[in-house]
């Protein structure tokens, strides 16, 4: 059975001081679902603390929220995928609308990253998802199924087993307007459909297929509920305790 996956995406927020406060909050949760993760996608400058505050978690994980695509050398200000497994981080946010947006990376670059943290044993969350624009022409599963093949194409099947694709619709994105439960289900049955028609069903559902875009307490339990919706990965809602325990809730 395939993981449901709660992943925080706390961006570029908080200091040191309410990090702190807010993964001592999360630390108490409990997590009764067997086959449900929650993964918490924190600033570079927070990783280790996170990690420390939940090593004795069960099915809590770390995850960086980006990566360098090179390996190491002359690249200032970059995180390579060797240095977060040294520091015993077990995922990274990849290919995300804002740094396919605000910081040019194109396919290219997103499946070179994801190279990269596959080679040094970081599990990747693959993040795709439409402009408005592009849904307003109704041609929303093409784009996406661009982002996908592009950047998971190359990939041998045996890479994708248990991988975690997260959908956004840019659209939706710290908007307060979500897809509608049947346009996410729509999106998400067509993601594993291209995925099945290159890989396989058996690949195809073992994948953990993520929603994104104004996610809350109050309407992840619909959404999470959908067929082929394996949980969420949440912005703003994760910034807050109890918001994000009514989501980890939610999970099915
Ligand atoms: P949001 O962000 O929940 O604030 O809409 C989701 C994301 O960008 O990952």
């Amino acid at each position: 059975m395939r993981k449901q996956i709660a992943a925080a995406n706390w961006k570029m927020n908080l200091l040191y001081y309410e990090a702190k406060d807010l993964l001592n909050k999360l630390k108490e949760f409990k997590v009764e679902n067997e086959n449900a993760e929650v993964i918490l996608g924190v600033p570079f400058p927070y990783l280790l603390l996170a990690n420390e505050i939940i090593k004795n978690k069960n099915s809590f994980y770390v995850a960086a929220q980006n990566c360098s695509n090179h390996s190491s050398g002359a690249y200032t200000g970059e995180v390579s995928t060797a240095m977060l497994n040294s520091c015993g981080i077990n995922y990274v946010i990849i290919g995300h609308s804002e740094r396919r947006e605000l910081y040019c990376e194109d396919n290219k670059v997103i499946a070179e990253k994801i190279d990269a943290a596959l080679t040094n044993n970081v599990r990747p969350i693959f993040c795709c998802g439409e402009p408005l624009s592009v849904r307003q022409k109704n041609e929303e599963n093409q784009y996406v199924e661009k982002q996908l093949s592009e950047g998971l194409f190359h990939l041998p099947a045996e890479k994708l087993q248990n991988f975690i694709i997260a959908y956004e619709p840019i659209w939706a994105i710290g908007t307060g307007k979500t897809a509608s439960a049947v346009e996410a289900q729509s999106m998400h049955a067509y993601i594993r459909n291209v995925m099945a028609k290159k890989y396989g069903v058996g690949v195809a559902d073992s994948i953990s297929i993520l929603y994104g875009g104004s996610v809350k307490g109050a309407n992840a339990k619909e959404i999470f509920g959908q067929k082929d919706v394996d949980g969420g990965l949440v912005g703003g809602a994760s910034l807050n305790a109890s918001e994000f325990e009514m989501i980890i809730h939610s999970l099915k």
